[in-house]
Order: structure tokens, then sequence, then C-alpha cells
């Protein structure tokens, strides 16, 4: 089976989003509009919010098609500033019916702000439980699947339970040869 990540980055965009429409801002309906089929073609699922002219997107699917995604986005004159929250690896896909799902929740991300005391949709400002609370609503007030953490951190923690392994079974191989040692002389 493929391996599978989920990343949730933010940005900020680059253009003025148009005021005094009940409508989905044109640019962001752009961005929609292709990203949805786009990645129908490239197994990709996952949910954009918009707010105050930042984005927060949930991206899943294989390694290398959101890693080639994510290389695009960077380049991506529409918005700037890319701030990587999460990159985790997933056992199965939550968006799975998404190729790109779009919450217009307004009131209710206005009320979540509001309770974790914010005045505006500004992610760069979100700690930990607040990012969570975000992926909640925005997965429909249902837990997405719990994932492993990728990245340097990750590698960095596997290297040193690596060696660590390596070094406890080098221990047992010497106790072993010298109690075998001890075993031999007692014997003679
Ligand atoms: C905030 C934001 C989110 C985007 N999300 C996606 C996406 O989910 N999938 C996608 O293919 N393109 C997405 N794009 C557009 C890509 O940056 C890029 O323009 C597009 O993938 C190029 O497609 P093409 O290679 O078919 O021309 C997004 C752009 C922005 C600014």
């Amino acid at each position: 089976m493929a391996s599978l990540i989920r990343i949730v980055y933010i940005s900020r965009s680059t253009f003025t989003p148009a005021v005094g429409t009940n409508d989905i801002e044109p640019n962001v309906a752009r961005i929609l509009a292709k990203s949805r089929v786009n990645n129908r073609k490239n197994g990709l699922v996952g949910v954009l919010y918009f707010g105050d002219g930042n984005f927060f997107q949930c991206l899943e699917g294989e390694y290398s098609a959101v890693d080639t995604l994510y290389a695009k986005l960077q380049k991506d004159p529409r918005h700037k500033d890319l701030k990587m929250l999460s990159r985790k690896s997933i056992k199965r896909l939550s968006f799975v019916d998404w190729a790109m799902k779009f919450v217009p929740l307004e009131a209710q991300m206005n009320q979540l702000l509001k309770q974790h005391g914010h005045q505006s949709f500004d992610p760069y400002q979100f700690d930990a439980e607040m990012v969570r609370q975000v992926m909640l609503l925005l997965h429909g007030n249902q837990q997405v699947d719990d994932g492993v953490e990728d990245g340097p951190q990750f590698n960095h923690r596997h290297r040193v339970q690596h060696r660590l392994n390596v070094a406890a079974v080098a221990m047992s191989a010497i106790a072993l040869t010298l109690s075998a040692t001890a075993l031999a002389v007692a014997l003679q």
C-alpha cells in the first residue's frame, strides 16, 4: 500500500480580497476550480479555508503527490509566507470524498475565534490547540485520522532510537560473550 501523508500549511494571499459579495472570493474560486480538477487526477484530497486574507489548507495523499504540489504552491504568486504547521504520515485519508473541500463557515469560525480570544482569522497566531480546533471544524466536527509526525524532527528521533537499539544489541552481545567466557573458565 502506498504511503500517505497529511500536511497542513498556512499562507497570506497577495491579492486584495473582493468585498461586498456573499459569493466565494473570485480568486479563491479560480484556485478551487483548478485544485479540484488537478487533485482528482493526482489522488489528492483536502480542505481549504480562506479568511481575512489568510489561507489554511490541509492536503492528503501519497507523499510524492503532496510534495510535488507543495513545491508548486511555494511558487504560486497568489500567496506568500507559506508556513507548514504539520506534516504527518497517516494510515488513511480523512477528507476522502473531497478533491478540495471549501468551507465558508464564517459564523462558526468567528465563534471559535472569539472563544479562543482571536480578533480575526490569523492562523500565524494559532497555537497547537487552536489548529486542532480549526481542523475539527473543517472536518465537520469529526476528529481527523491521527498521524505520526514526519519530517526532520521525526527523522532525528528515529535515528536516535535506532542508535540506542544498536547500542543495546551490542551491549547484550558483549554481556553474553563475557558470561560464556566466565562459564568456560569456571568449567576448566
Ligand atoms: C492557497 C492555494 C491553494 C492551492 N491549492 C491547490 C490544490 O489543492 N491543488 C492544485 O492542483 N493546485 C492548487 N493551487 C494552485 C497551484 O499553486 C498551481 O497554480 C496549480 O496546481 C498549477 O496547476 P497546473 O500545473 O495544472 O497548471 C493552490 C493555490 C493556492 C494559492
